[in-house]
């Protein structure tokens, strides 16, 4: 995957809150391109597999618990500079602390129930992206 893309995930609390449709807006109005696009549902085994990373933190249970409690949708978003830019849409990982108008601060609701889930390196952007697509799935 090249490095001008980034990977999200709108997380179940966004979906089940009818917000895919704004969220996606912001997406493309911020000039992303959307390469690949899935509506599904991560076994616990899967997104504990995904969040890996943070297995050893205290709300790595309640961070897998939360993330198979309901349909996500996951893509991955093309534009330069993607996961700087992709970061600054989403805001700030606490609700709290998220920039005005950005996804966060409008749609997110608590630390784990933050509406979307963003790539923090190019490296962590494909592991992510191939994580959910395979190579024939991406354009
Ligand atoms: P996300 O970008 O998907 O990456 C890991 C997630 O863990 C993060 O968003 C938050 O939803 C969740 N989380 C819960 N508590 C914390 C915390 N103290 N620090 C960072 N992430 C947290």
């Amino acid at each position: 995957m090249a490095t001008n893309r980034t990977f999200t995930m709108i997380k179940p609390d966004a979906v089940e809150n009818g917000h895919i449709g704004n969220i996606l807006k912001m997406i493309i109005d911020n000039g992303f391109k959307i390469v690949a696009m899935k509506y599904t549902k991560l076994s616990e085994e899967r997104a504990g597999a995904f969040y890996e990373v943070h297995k050893e933190r205290p709300f790595y249970g309640d961070l897998v618990s939360f993330m198979t409690s309901g349909t996500i949708v996951a893509a991955i978003l093309e534009k330069e500079d993607a996961v700087a830019s992709f970061r600054t849409l989403i805001g700030a990982t606490n609700p709290a602390d998220a920039d005005e108008g950005t996804i966060r601060n409008l749609y997110a609701t608590s630390i784990d129930a933050n509406a979307v889930h963003g790539s923090d390196s190019d490296e962590n952007a494909e592991i992510e992206g191939n994580f959910h697509f395979s190579s024939e799935e991406q354009f």
